[in-house]
């Protein structure tokens, strides 16, 4: 007798018959959306990153989940909305999930379209191409399609060293620079903490951001340098403009000395400044842009190198050099150019720039007023369209001595920052969600959709003052309260 079922023909043989292992257990796509805060917490320390989640814990964002998004607002698993004046660090030009956007990926989807176009040339990604070139200031023409802004910046890095040849390989760069995290780019990032002890390029030459006699130094003592890459307004280090003036000596320096200037619009591009490039309002055209965050539509990952057209052709203009630029797999994928091309257009249709200018004008007039309200808490206030910063004063001289000994319950990155401890209560108490800065803690970084509105400044204002009018003691008492109950509880 057997003592096994006999398979028949048509038994399909499972991957256990066959001594592979069978199929993992695998969580479908309505689980992930069901999941609870609970077990997303577990997942997220389990398999994403331990270290990040203690920082959401101190700031209270751990216990949101976020089910849905719409123009300026999330909705949470409570149904409470949050006015996001983060603005996914300048990736939300248009506001979460607008309508033009949506539409077209859909329609793209219903038509069966395709995405990868490695072997064949992609109609999607020229005119993508096309559309770029013609917003693009000069001869500004010649683009390269990647996922990610340090993608777009690498691209951006090697088009200019190639063109400025083996004999000027040295690159300048600037304190507080943010130019990515993956290792060109992390090579021209100051930041201690994010290079790590990693081995990086050691061709960089450091100046401080803005200062146009350092780099005139630089350049005239060195004739190996060939390139320079600023941010034209610096982000992670705190929203920094350079002086009036800066840019058009700069473009003088380097065409005096054939250095070639690349522009990182990463985060300060598309728009946000109140011009296409934050570079225009300048009235001067650098050698090699790139733009990366917005240019997703806030729905997806694109970036894009943009470079002179003599420029691209010194350093891959011929069929021999022409494939070491290639695009990578992803590159210009169907459906990202698609969304990238109806929210270039949106811009225009809607008049998106021209707002982020009128509406940031806005802003700054009433932080300004805050400021003028709040000298002991607010430091500083600027930026310009919708990219603003607001820098605090550092508490830990500020706050009354009889205080001062509960800073040192506090985690190191938090001490002397009250933008953690005032972003914390905007969420908690107000439903509005801020942005702080990698390298300046004391800074909250303001960058709305450009979709926003006096309506929606006027909430963000009306809550921080809420805040502010608390005074600092309260505020770092409250804080610690929340972080000892916090404990108690786990
Ligand atoms: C100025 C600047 N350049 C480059 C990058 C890197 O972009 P990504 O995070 O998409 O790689 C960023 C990201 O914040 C940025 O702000």
């Amino acid at each position: 007798m057997l003592d096994t079922p006999v398979r028949r023909k048509t038994d399909a043989p499972s991957l256990a018959d066959e001594g592979m292992p069978g199929r993992p257990t695998l969580l479908s796509v309505d689980d992930a959306k069901a999941m609870s805060v609970a077990k997303m917490t577990d997942l997220f320390r389990d398999h994403i990153n331990p270290g990040q989640l203690h920082f959401m814990k101190l700031l209270g964002f751990d216990k949101v989940k976020i089910e849905s998004a719409s123009g300026m607002y999330y909705t949470d698993q409570n149904g409470r909305k949050i006015l996001d004046f983060f603005g996914g660090f300048g990736s939300l030009a248009f506001g979460h999930n607008h309508p033009r956007i949506i539409e077209a990926r859909k329609k793209f989807q219903d038509e069966d379209r395709h995405e990868i176009a490695i072997a064949f040339m992609s109609q999607y990604a020229a005119a993508l191409a096309k559309n770029l070139a013609e917003i693009s200031p000069g001869d500004l023409d010649m683009v390269f399609l990647g996922s990610s802004g340090s993608e777009a910046m690498e691209a951006a890095l090697k088009v200019a060293e190639r063109a400025a040849g083996p004999s000027r390989p040295k690159v300048v760069y600037a304190e507080n620079s943010f130019h990515g995290k993956t290792k060109g780019v992390l090579s021209i990032t100051d930041s201690p903490l994010y290079r790590g002890e990693f081995r990086l390029t050691d061709n960089g030459v450091k100046v401080p951001f803005g200062d146009i006699e350092a780099i005139r130094n630089a350049f005239e003592a060195d004739p190996q340098i060939g390139v320079i890459v600023l941010e034209t307004i610096q982000g992670g280090g705190g929203i920094v403009q350079a002086p009036p003036g800066f840019w058009q000596d700069l473009r003088a320096l380097c065409d005096k000395h054939g250095v070639l200037w690349v522009a990182d619009e990463v985060q300060c591009g598309m728009g946000r400044s109140g011009r296409f490039y934050a570079f225009q309002h300048a009235g001067v055209v650098p050698d090699v842009t790139a733009l990366a965050k917005s240019l997703g539509g806030g729905k997806t990952a694109m970036a894009a190198m943009i470079a002179r057209r003599e420029i691209y052709m010194k350093a891959y203009g011929t069929p021999k050099s022409a494939m070491i630029h290639a695009q990578a797999t992803f590159g210009g994928i169907g459906e990202a150019c698609v969304t990238a091309i109806e929210g270039l257009n949106i811009m225009y249709d809607e008049n998106l720039i021209c707002n982020a200018a009128a509406v940031g004008d806005y802003l700054l007039e009433r932080l300004d007023h805050l400021k003028s309200r709040y000298p002991q808490i607010v430091k500083d206030v600027r930026g310009q369209g919708l990219m603003i910063g607001l820098e605090f004063q550092d508490f830990s001289q500020t706050l009354p001595a009889l205080l001062r000994p509960m800073v040192a319950m506090l985690d190191d990155k938090l001490k002397g920052s009250l933008s953690g401890f005032v972003g914390a209560e905007l969420l908690r108490d107000h439903n509005v969600l801020v942005a702080f800065t990698e390298y300046n803690r004391n800074v909250i970084r303001l960058e709305p959709p450009l979709i926003c509105e006096r309506k929606h400044v006027d909430e963000f204002v009306d809550a921080l003052d809420a805040v502010l009018a608390r005074g600092v003691a309260r505020i770092v008492r409250d804080f610690i309260a929340t972080q000892v109950k916090g404990k108690q509880k786990a």
